[in-house]
């Protein structure tokens, strides 16, 4: 009896850490293309409606989006992301996948963070990039990308992307796997949080005085 009753628990909790580790579910139909044009759906689910698929068009699967640069004078750290999502790419709904062209200005940094739905493939298209992540075991994977040299950052471990030239922007694309991948940048996570994380929480996580805390706050603009 008791057993039996330790494998059903086994079993339980295997498909609970099974059902984590997926990735969006599988779509039922060819596609969904979302239906942006109701602001606010009654009907809450996961991903978006969809349009009747007669009235689907080329336009539906295509975007200009990441065509243009983003504008990286008004972040701190010198990067700006733009997506191809259901948003602006409504034939992605169901696909398990977004797009981001990421526009960093020289020395600029997309700063460690983490995308806890999806994994990201990360291609440079232009310049030279300083690329890594760092695993569960803390150790550090990085590489220098130069234009079309990808690297890989695993769903949900923290990780960056800067740019080391001085003088010149870079550009880089990802895609993800997930239709609404999440982004937690750990500076913004742990410093600009609301309300804030206790002082002493930090002052003890990072052996630094409350003074240190706060400058660091007040330099990420908190
Ligand atoms: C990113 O660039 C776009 C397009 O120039 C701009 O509208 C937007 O404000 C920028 N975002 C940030 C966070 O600077």
């Amino acid at each position: 009896m008791k057993t039996k009753h330790s494998f059903v628990h086994v079993f339980f909790t295997l498909s609970i850490l099974w059902g984590l580790a997926k990735p969006d579910p599988h779509p039922l139909q060819d596609y969904c293309v979302a239906d942006n044009s109701k602001a606010q759906h009654s009907l809450h689910m996961n991903g978006a409606p969809c349009i009747n698929p007669t009235r689907a068009t080329a336009s539906h699967f295509t975007t200009s989006a990441l065509s243009k640069p983003g504008n990286t004078d008004a972040n701190i750290f010198g990067f700006n992301v733009t997506l191809a999502n259901i948003a602006n790419l409504p034939g992605l709904n169901t696909m398990g996948l977004t797009m981001a062209r990421v526009d960093l200005a020289p020395d600029g940094l997309v700063p460690p963070h983490a995308h806890p739905r999806a994994s990201e493939v990360t291609i440079c298209l232009q310049g030279t990039l300083l690329v890594g992540f760092v695993d569960t075991s803390f150790r550090m994977f990085s590489q220098h990308l130069r234009p079309g040299e990808a690297f890989v950052f695993p769903k949900g471990l923290i990780h960056f992307l800067y740019n080391i030239e001085r003088k010149s922007p870079a550009v880089a694309v990802s895609g993800l796997s997930s239709q609404n991948p999440g982004a937690q940048l750990t500076p913004a996570a742990l410093f600009r949080s609301k309300p804030n994380i206790p002082d002493e929480i930090l002052t003890k996580a990072f052996q630094v005085t409350e003074q240190e805390i706060v400058r660091i706050r007040r330099n990420l603009g908190g």
